[in-house]
Parts: structure tokens; sequence; C-alpha cells
């Protein structure tokens, strides 16, 4: 057990309050089995860190909750039943729901979720990937089931310049299909234009509308990735008969699920902690897929998606990036990298 540095927090209060993050210390046990003991470089913040941040009702902890899902480093340690990794590895990873987040010096994670960081990449490019590049991944290929034989297909990513977004246009186009995406603000339409998408269209405007004036009257597929409760009839009426859906975020009122009973069409919801949290079998698919994104990046079929960073990792800079992330206003990632 060793005590290192971390950026936590001991009550649930709004980013604006100077004690919504604080530098502490953690204590962090020895790797034991499959996990690794990675020295932590860099870290994003994501949606889930805000909510959960803000989300707790009890009252003031003891001990500081760290936590944090996006992180860049080197394996320091591993456990006896490591076979993946090796000290002085190069990783990266989201880490696991139930356990210590990224948020500091140092993590253990199993190392099933983990892969080898692009030697392209510096800390502050690859920190931000590994949870949205997997939900990405994830969403067009195990739920989705987008394949070889789609090319020419189209679908309609919603909400194209959040990171989520941004890989998955980049991964829907080396796939083949053909992308309408989502974005409304000059700078966030430049971003979902230059990552390759066919067609823009204004989430805060008739969907149904502006992707038939672009030329299709329905889509083969739909990621949603934002405020699936008002894109909810859009969706149904542009998805194709026997097309596919898939939500990475959750209604807040019930949705009709009937609307899509007559076009035959599946729904599938995409949580990128799933693996971890229900000890699935294909666990270590995660493993593979970090691995495979890894590798695009350094064959430069993907390019990084980094729009803002902050140095050193403590609770002032965390304060800045949170407040980021809850102005929805968020174009692709926000890194926080080094320790002091
Ligand atoms: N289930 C999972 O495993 C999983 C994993 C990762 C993320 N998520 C969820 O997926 C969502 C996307 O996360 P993210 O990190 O990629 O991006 P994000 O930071 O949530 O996205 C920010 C972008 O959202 C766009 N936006 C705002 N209102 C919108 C609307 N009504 N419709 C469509 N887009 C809208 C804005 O684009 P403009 O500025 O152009 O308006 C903004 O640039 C979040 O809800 C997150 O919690 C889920």
């Amino acid at each position: 057990m060793s005590k290192v540095k971390a950026v936590g927090f001991y009550e649930h209060l709004p980013i604006k309050n100077t004690h919504s993050f604080e530098d502490v210390m953690t204590e962090v046990k020895s790797p034991e089995e499959h996990d690794l003991l990675v020295k932590v470089d860099g870290i994003s913040v994501n949606p889930v860190d805000t909510f959960v941040r803000r989300g707790g009702r009890h009252n003031k902890l003891v001990h500081p909750k760290v936590i944090g899902w996006d992180a860049v480093g080197t394996v320091t340690q591993v456990g006896s039943s490591v076979s993946l990794f090796k000290v002085g590895d190069r990783v990266w990873y989201a880490g696991d729901f139930t356990r210590q987040g990224s948020d500091a010096q140092e993590q253990l994670v199993d190392e099933r979720i983990v892969g080898y960081a692009p030697t392209s990449l510096k800390d502050r490019d690859a920190a931000g990937i590994p949870l949205v590049g997997l939900t990405a991944y994830e969403s067009l290929f195990e739920k989705l089931h987008i394949n070889e034989k789609d090319v020419g297909k189209s679908i309609l990513i919603i909400n194209g310049s959040g990171g989520v977004g941004l890989i998955a246009i980049q991964l829907a186009k080396l796939a083949g299909l053909r992308v309408i995406a989502t974005a409304s603000r000059p700078e966030s339409i430049k971003w979902v234009e230059k990552l390759g998408a066919d067609f823009v269209v204004n989430h805060h405007a008739n969907l149904v509308k502006q992707v038939r004036k672009v030329g299709f009257k329905y889509v083969d597929y739909i990621l949603n990735l934002s405020n699936l409760d008002a894109h909810w009839n859009e969706i149904s009426e542009l998805i194709k008969p026997d097309g596919c859906v898939a939500a990475s975020t959750e209604n807040r009122r019930l949705i009709d699920l009937q609307k899509l009973t007559k076009k035959r069409v599946t729904f599938s919801w995409e949580w990128m902690y799933s693996k971890s949290y229900y000890q699935l079998e294909d666990m270590i698919s995660q493993h593979h897929i970090l691995n495979r994104l890894s590798n695009l990046f350094d064959e430069g079929k993907l390019v990084p998606i980094t729009t803002k960073s902050y140095t050193p990792i403590d609770a002032s800079n965390m304060q800045k990036a949170h407040s980021d992330v809850e102005s929805g206003k968020m174009i692709g990632k926000v890194i926080l990298t080094g320790w002091e």
C-alpha cells in the first residue's frame, strides 16, 4: 500500500464551489492477479465525471472520492496473473466504473480492459481517446453490427462534435458509410466536416426535414449521443425499415418503442462499462479494441480530437475541465496532463 497525490472530493458540490475538488492523498494497494499498477500521466474529463461528481446525495465523506475514467500512463508493477503487459509499457484505458478513478498519480486497473497507447500520440492527444473510442467502436460494430457488407450504407450521428461523435464519424467513414452528423455552431460544424462527415445538419432544428433535404428519405443506422427524449420522434421517423438504432444517452422520460414496431427496427443501448461492471466473458475485447484504435492512430487513419488541455493535474485545473464539459459546448476532448 502506498499513498499518492490525487484530485478528489468529500462532497458532491456544484463546480463553482471552491471545494468541488481538492488536492488530496489517496491509498493505492499493490497489484494482485490481473491488475496493473499504472503511473498516470494524462487524464480526460467526460460527461460521466460531472454526473458522478454532482450526483451523490450523502453527507460529507470520510475519505475523498477519486473519480476519472480515462488515462494514459506507464505500467510500474504487475499482478501475479498478468500476461498482456510488462513494467515500462505505455498504456491507455477507460477503467472500471466500480473502482478508484484515474484522477490520481497511480491507479490499479485490470489488464483485460487496457491497451497499448499509440506511439505517435503525446499524452495530450492520447488521454482522451479510450472512453470515447470504446463507446464509438462498440456502438458501431457491436451494437449496430456494422460490417464489411455495409459499404455505402448511411448513418446519422446525433451529436457529431462531442468526443464520441468525432471518433464515431471517423470510424464510420473508415467502414465505408455515408455519414450525416449533427452540429449547431460554426466551430463544431467545422470539426465535424474536418473529420469526414458527408453532410452536417443542425440538432436544434427539425432533423427529419434536414436529412430529407440532403437526400435521405431514411437512414440505415442512427447513433444517438445526446438528448434521446428530444430526438426520439425524429429517430423513429428517419430510421429505415429493418434498420438499427443505438443510444449512449439515457432517456429521462419513457420512450415509445412502439414507434419502431412496424419498421422492425432494432434498438440497442451502449454502455462502455458493461463489460467490466458485469465482468462479462468478452471483457478482454476492450483490450483488443484499444489496441485496434491505437494502430489506427499510428497508421494515421484516425486523427486526435483534443481541443483543450490543462497542466498540471490538480484541483484547480480539474474544476476548469469539469466546467468546460458542463457547459454542454465541449468539442472533442479536454485533457489534463502531468503532476507537480
Ligand atoms: N453509454 C456510454 O457508454 C457513454 C460513453 C460516453 C459518453 N456517453 C454519453 O454520450 C453523450 C456524448 O458525450 P461526449 O463526451 O461525446 O460529448 P458531449 O461533451 O456531451 O457533447 C458536447 C456536444 O453536444 C452537442 N449538443 C448539445 N445539445 C445537443 C442536442 N440537443 N443534440 C445533439 N447534440 C447536442 C453540442 O454540439 P453543438 O455545440 O454543435 O451544439 C456539443 O458540442 C453524453 O451524454 C455522455 O454522457 C455515454
